[in-house]
C-alpha cells in the first residue's frame, strides 16, 4: 500500500528533548504525531497529558494523533482539544458512554477515533462504525513502547477493515510494527500505522519512515 500513513509514538522519543524529537519527525515526513496519554489506571505506565500537548503544538503543524489509554476519558476530552489533539482517540474498554464519548469529541471539533486492545473482539467497534472517523487496532497489550506485535491481531485487522467497507474510516495499528512486519499490517487492511521504538530506535527517522513504506508497498 503506497499511501501508508507512518505514525511514530513520541513514547519511544527522548523526553529531555521532546520538542526537538516532534520536530524532527515532522522533518523526517511522518503523517501524523501519535502522542500515547496514559494514566496508571487503564494501563500499567504513566506518561503525559494537555499541558505537555500544549507545549508540543508549535513544533509541528502535522496532525496530533491523541491516543487515551485513560480511564474514565470522559472528563478530559475537551482539555485534549484545548491542548491541540486533531484526533482523540478513547478506548471501547474504557468509561462506559462510549458513544457519548465520540459524539463529544466530534462535538468538540476533533476527529473521533475509538481504540480496542488486542483481547476486544472486533464486534466492540461494530455500534460505532457511524459515529468514528478512525478505529485503532492495538497489537500490543497498552502501557509501553518496545513490545512484540502480537500476530493472531492481524486477522482482526483484515474482519475490521471489511466491517469498515466504503464509509470514511481510518484503520490504524498500533504495537509492534517494524518494516519487517508493516507488510502483512498493511495487507490486512490498515492504512495508518504507529511506529515508537522502530523510528526512535534507530538513527536515522527519514530512513526508517521510507523503509516502513517501502516494505508496506512491496
Ligand atoms: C502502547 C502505545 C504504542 C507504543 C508503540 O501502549 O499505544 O503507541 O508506543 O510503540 P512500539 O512501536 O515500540 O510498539
Ligand atoms: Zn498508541
Amino acid at each position: 500500500m503506497a499511501d501508508l500513513k507512518i505514525a511514530p509514538s513520541i513514547l519511544s522519543a527522548d523526553f529531555a528533548r521532546l520538542g526537538e524529537e516532534v520536530a524532527a519527525i515532522d522533518k523526517a515526513g511522518c503523517d501524523y504525531i501519535h502522542i500515547d496519554v496514559m494514566d496508571g489506571h487503564f494501563v500499567p505506565n504513566l506518561t503525559m497529558g494537555p499541558p505537555v500537548i500544549k507545549a508540543l503544538r508549535g513544533c509541528s503543524d502535522k496532525p496530533f494523533d491523541v491516543h487515551l489509554m485513560i480511564d474514565p476519558a470522559a472528563p478530559y476530552l475537551a482539555d485534549y482539544a484545548d491542548a491541540g489533539a486533531d484526533i482523540i482517540t478513547v478506548h471501547a474498554e474504557a468509561d462506559i458512554h462510549l458513544h457519548r464519548n465520540l459524539q463529544v469529541i466530534r462535538g468538540l471539533g476533533k476527529k473521533a477515533g475509538v481504540s480496542i486492545n488486542p483481547s476486544t473482539p472486533a464486534a466492540a467497534v461494530a455500534p460505532v462504525l457511524d459515529d468514528v472517523d478512525l478505529i485503532l487496532v492495538m497489537s500490543v497489550n497498552p502501557g509501553f513502547g518496545g513490545q512484540s506485535y502480537i500476530s493472531s491481531v492481524t486477522p482482526k485487522i483484515a474482519e475490521i477493515k471489511a466491517m469498515i467497507g466504503d464509509r470514511p474510516v481510518e484503520l490504524e495499528v498500533d504495537g509492534g510494527v517494524k518494516p519487517d512486519n508493516v507488510a502483512e499490517v498493511a495487507a490486512a487492511g490498515a492504512n495508518v500505522v504507529v511506529a515508537g521504538s522502530a523510528v526512535f530506535h534507530g538513527n536515522d527517522y527519514a530512513a526508517t519512515i521510507g523503509a516502513l513504506r517501502d516494505a508496506a508497498g512491496g
